[in-house]
């Protein structure tokens, strides 16, 4: 795993998009894991101005979104598929009919998990997992004791993310109380894997996804155990870090990651 603290929010998220436009550029045909959430919609906001100015072409990409709550349709402004749409895929040149996520709505939910396996297997994988993290460390809707070997299922949501996401909706009850996600599995399965961290609010779960054991309770944790992760952060998220200065090293000498200083 590989750890990069910005000083600012604004230089994580800027470094996450170019590593995305990077990522993209070198291969056309993408697979792109994407995810949801306050956090992205910076990045998200980033990789549509790139895109304006031809810096990153999505003509080619095929995306897979982490989730989607269960029960509620495409057109709900709740809806991570609304979210998409309304933060990325409407504005950039991408094809609509490769933009994935699970189907809310479907009504055999094992079905519908199986089906969304099957579509990322048959695309060949994912190139670049995207992720944030919860409160209760959780990476997709994987909440805590999710098998480390999951893979896409409907979940049902702990109290914490309700008390964290409930705020988006109208009235907050309104909150589905389960959702379809990748599995752990699923997500280590990715070639490569991004986790953006902002804000000093996500410090204390950000220090145990990253140096604490491996363990179902904070399933970020699991980016442990991919052979190709980096978790970037802002100085208020990696302010419980015990080994930054090794991390700033890193960033500051390795040659991978001299064009991104
Ligand atoms: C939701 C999503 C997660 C995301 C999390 C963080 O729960 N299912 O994929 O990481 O929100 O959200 P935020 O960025 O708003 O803190």
């Amino acid at each position: 795993m590989e750890v990069i603290i910005r000083p600012t929010t604004q230089d994580a998220v800027n470094l996450t998009a170019r590593l995305i436009a990077d990522a993209i550029n070198a291969k056309p045909q993408f697979k792109l894991g994407l995810a949801t959430g306050a956090t992205m919609e910076a990045v998200y906001a980033d990789l549509v101005a790139m895109n304006k100015v031809g810096e990153v072409d999505f003509s080619r990409v095929t995306t897979f979104n982490l989730d989607e709550y269960i029960g509620l349709p495409p057109e709900d402004k709740n809806s991570y598929r609304y979210y998409m749409n309304y933060h990325l895929f409407n504005h950039i040149n991408i094809d609509m009919r490769n933009t994935n996520l699970p189907n809310g709505m479907a009504e055999d939910e094992v079905a519908e998990g199986r089906r969304y396996e099957e579509a990322i297997r048959n695309c060949g994988g994912i190139d670049l997992q995207l992720l944030g993290i919860g409160s209760d460390g959780h990476i997709g809707f994987n909440e805590p004791i999710s098998s480390l070997a999951s893979r896409t299922r409907a979940k049902a949501l702990t109290p914490a993310t309700y008390v964290q996401n409930s705020v988006y909706f109208n009235p907050p009850e309104s909150m589905p109380r389960r959702a379809f996600t990748m599995g752990v599995g699923t997500i280590l399965d990715a070639k490569r894997i991004v986790m953006l961290i902002t804000g000093s609010k996500k410090a204390g779960i950000a220090a145990q996804a990253i140096e604490g054991p491996v363990t179902s309770m904070v399933t970020g944790s699991a980016l442990q155990l991919h052979p190709n992760a980096v978790v970037i952060l802002d100085e208020g998220s990696a302010s419980q870090l015990t080994q930054k200065d090794y991390y700033n090293w890193v960033f500051a000498n390795e040659p991978e990651w001299a064009r991104y200083r």
